[in-house]
This record gives structure tokens, C-alpha cells and sequence, in this order.
């Protein structure tokens, strides 16, 4: 096991490369299951975890998959069952129920266990069963050796629907997609999520054949197509803003300045205008943002929000920015119940935060101090790297595997911006 140690107090200076979004590559990976006309072959897919849980999932329900290099797989899926893919792979991580919406689309059927992933308070999947419900599905919950599963089945394939969300949910929004590509006629959803994955997934479905129009607007419209006549493709999935804000918000921490390269600016709007009313220059090109300090940074208010709002993906991240910035500032998580779980460490790092309920008042301003503290989860994980980068002294980060999950090469890439940053085993 290893841990990330950070001797903190050194503006970042440079440029950083940005990769693939995790969250578009994985529901990308499980749609590659509807392709039985020909191979899927998908480029600039970060070298995480969570890429490679996904991968080795559809592996073990049949699909071929080669790595042709460290973001590139090749993935022949004509051979893929229903089966129940080892619980050990889908407790992992959240998007492996996309295996829901992905089999059903093709089969008419599908079984998976409750899926994994960051604890943000309940994660309930009551949407995504009313969708595919909505589809003429019959879903009830089964369990088995693995445990409690999920088991969708319809008599005779999907068949398309209305599908009115009373939420917004990235996650139903796009298993009705996997579901409904192949189904028989016409679906349509409203209050449809719009986060870029959606529009990536529509594209990547459209890439292969299938009709899917409006995605990135609240209404979505999926005119289901024949199986046979999604054909292999090669597709390249798009850059991720999270990983991009989040180096966006070390830069700005740390008082330093860095090109952030291979971005789409568009994509990160919510995140850099927050930061411009905090003080952080921001100068867009058009595949790169560059941030700067020019002056002392200042408090704002944030409420998370689904995307065009600031994404919840980012709030740990700029919780530590509210710390080093002037003033009191409120951060308010719109998004997820129960997503001030790291705020403890940020404590003993000295932060002063108050919490209630969805809401923080972070009084900024006074010097982070190095500690040793946890990953709690993946955004949280990325938080603490933020704040050790910012604190005076040494921080030690535990936990690592979370971070692993979604960010590819964070030592090496900050690193290459001047930090001094290393991973080291815990027995050392
Ligand atoms: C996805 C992202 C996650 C991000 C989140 C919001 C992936 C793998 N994960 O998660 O990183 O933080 O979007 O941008 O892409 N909800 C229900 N019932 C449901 C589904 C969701 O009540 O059936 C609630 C959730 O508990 C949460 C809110 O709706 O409070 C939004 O969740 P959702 O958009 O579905 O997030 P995920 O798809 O799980």
C-alpha cells in the first residue's frame, strides 16, 4: 500500500496535460456491449481504475477486449451472456449498474448486483428502475450467492416510452439511453441530465448507428434502431473537466500559474467563472485554460448543481480554496445528501468549517497546516492533495486507491508543475 506525501507551500508552475473523462469512458465502455455488427474501438480512455474494473466486468460477461495501448482498448463484445458478473468487480465502483441498461438494450434482460462507489449518503437507483420500468421491464430485486441484485426482464425487448424525470440523475438518464437505442420505436426523456458524458455517450451510440437527438438539452430522443445495426466504430472519448478544475483549483491554491492543456473551455464555464470572482485569472484558448493569482484570492458562494451549474464533483475541491481565500464563504452541495464527510480533515489541517446539513460556512484565510489525513472518497481524495499542496509542511494522504480511481498520474503530473510530491509505501 502506498501513500501520497506532499511538502506543501510551492506555487505550481507549468502545463498539464488533461486526459479522457473518466465518467464519459465508463458508460461508453458498457454501451459497447449493444455493438454486435463489427469491433468498438475507444481512444484517450484515462489510465484509472475505474477503466479498468469496466473493462475487466464486460470481460468476464464474454466481450473481447485487447489493450492496444494504456488509453486505447479494442473491445469485440458479439460473445458477451447475461450473466452476473463477479460481485467482487461491481461492489467497486457506481457505474457498473450501466451493465443494467447496456443488457437489457440487447437482451431483454439483465442481472447485476447493487453497485459500489463513493458513499455520499444514500445512492438509491429508484430512477433508473422506474425508467427502464417505463420500458416494459419487470424489475424486482433477486438475491443470490453475491448477495442482493437487481433483475430487469422484459417479455419481448424494450419497448419505447415517455419518461418523465421528477430529478435530474446522470446515471438513469444515461442507462434509458443504453436501454432504449435498440428498442422498438420512439423514446423520449425530459428532465434528462445534460452533463457532457450524456452528449459523448449520444455520440459515441450515434457513431455506431443509432438515432439519438438532443442530447446535452433537458429532452432527449432515442428512435430505437435494429441490434444488427449498431456497427463498430472508432470513437474518442472527451477530455475531463473534473480533472481539469481540479488542477484549475491547485493552481489557484497554491498561488501559481498553469497551462491546462487538451480541455474543452466550454465544459468548464461553472468552475471558471467561480474562480474569477475568487480573485483567479483565467484566460481561455481553444483547446487550453491558463490560471493565474494576480491578487489576493477572495470568499464566494457556491451551490452545487447538474450540469451547466458547478459541478458537485468539484465542491471538496473548491472547499479548500474557500480556506485559503479571504473571508467567509458558503458552499452549499445541491447535488448528493451527505457530501462533508472529508471536512473533518480539512480541520486538522487547521480549516475553520461549519456544517450544516447541505450547507458549509468556511471562514478562509488563516494557513493550512500539513497533517496526516484520508482519502474519504475520490473528490475528497483530490481535495486533500489540494490542501497538502497549499499547507505549510508536510501532509500525508492515506487512502490513495480512491484517488487512483479517477485521476491518471497525479504525482507525476504535479510534480511536473514544481510540486514536491511523492508516493511512498506505507511499510517504509
Ligand atoms: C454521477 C457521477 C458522479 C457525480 C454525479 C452527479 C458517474 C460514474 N458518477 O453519479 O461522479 O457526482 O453523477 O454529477 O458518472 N438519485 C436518486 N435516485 C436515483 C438516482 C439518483 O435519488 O435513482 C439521487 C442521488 O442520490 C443524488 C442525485 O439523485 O442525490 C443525483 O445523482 P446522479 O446524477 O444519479 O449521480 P450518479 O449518476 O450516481
Amino acid at each position: 500500500m502506498e501513500k501520497i506525501v506532499i511538502n506543501g507551500g510551492k506555487p505550481l508552475n507549468g502545463e498539464i496535460e488533461i486526459g479522457g473523462m473518466k465518467n464519459g469512458a465508463l458508460p461508453i465502455i458498457f454501451a459497447s456491449i449493444l455493438v454486435t455488427n463489427g469491433v468498438s474501438v475507444l481512444e484517450n480512455l484515462p489510465a484509472v481504475k475505474d477503466i479498468d474494473l469496466s473493462l475487466e466486468i464486460i470481460e468476464s460477461l464474454g466481450a473481447k477486449v485487447e489493450r492496444i495501448d494504456r488509453h486505447t482498448a479494442r473491445i469485440d463484445a458479439t460473445s458477451v451472456k447475461v450473466a452476473e458478473p463477479p460481485a467482487s468487480l461491481v461492489r467497486k465502483m457506481r457505474a457498473s449498474y450501466y451493465l443494467l441498461g447496456a443488457e437489457l438494450g440487447r437482451f431483454g434482460e439483465a442481472v447485476v448486483q447493487y453497485p459500489g462507489g463513493c458513499d455520499f449518503g444514500g445512492r438509491p437507483i429508484d430512477r433508473h428502475i422506474k425508467g427502464f420500468e417505463t420500458l416494459g421491464a419487470t424489475v424486482t430485486e433477486t438475491f443470490s450467492e453475491s448477495g442482493k441484485c437487481v433483475r430487469a426482464v422484459t417479455e419481448d425487448g424494450v419497448v419505447g416510452a415517455n419518461i418523465f424525470f421528477d430529478d435530474v440523475s446522470v446515471g438513469a438518464t444515461i442507462n434509458v439511453m443504453l436501454a432504449a437505442a435498440t428498442a422498438k420505436g420512439l423514446t423520449i426523456i425530459e428532465n434528462a441530465a445534460r452533463e457532457p458524458h450524456i452528449v459523448d455517450l449520444a455520440n459515441f451510440l450515434n457513431t455506431c448507428g443509432a438515432k439519438v437527438m438532443g442530447a446535452g438539452t433537458p429532452t432527449i430522443k432515442i428512435t430505437g434502431v435494429d441490434k444488427n445495426e449498431l456497427h463498430g466504430c472508432t470513437y474518442t472519448v472527451v477530455p475531463d473537466m473534473i480533472e481539469a478544475g481540479t488542477y484549475m483549483v491547485a493552481a489557484a491554491a497554491t498561488g501559481g500559474k498553469v497551462l491546462i492543456k487538451n480541455v474543452i473551455p466550454k465544459h468548464l464555464e461553472a468552475t471558471s467563472t467561480k474562480l474569477a470572482e475568487m480573485g483567479v485569472k483565467i484566460v481561455e484558448n481553444d483547446d487550453s485554460v491558463e490560471v493565474s493569482v494576480p491578487s489576493e484570492l477572495t470568499a464566494t458562494n457556491i451551490k452545487t448543481l447538474p450540469y451547466p451549474g458547478i459541478p458537485t464533483d468539484m465542491q471538496p475541491q473548491f472547499c479548500v480554496l474557500m480556506c485559503v481565500a479571504q473571508g467567509v464563504s458558503k458552499l452549499i452541495e445541491g447535488v448528493f445528501d451527505n457530501r462533508f464527510q472529508y471536512v473533518d480533515q480539512l480541520r486538522n489541517m487547521g480549516a475553520s468549517i461549519e456544517v450544516n446539513g447541505r450547507v458549509a460556512t468556511i471562514s478562509g484565510g488563516s494557513p493550512l497546516y500539513g497533517a496526516s489525513v484520508n482519502a474519504s472518497d475520490l473528490r475528497a481524495g483530490a481535495a486533500m492533495v489540494i490542501a497538502g499542496l497549499a499547507a505549510q509542511g508536510k501532509t500525508e494522504i492515506e487512502n490513495i486507491n480512491y484517488i487512483n480511481r479517477g485521476y491518471e498520474d497525479i504525482v507525476e503530473k504535479l510534480l511536473a508543475v514544481g510540486a514536491d510530491i511523492s508516493l511512498v509505501n506505507i511499510e517504509d
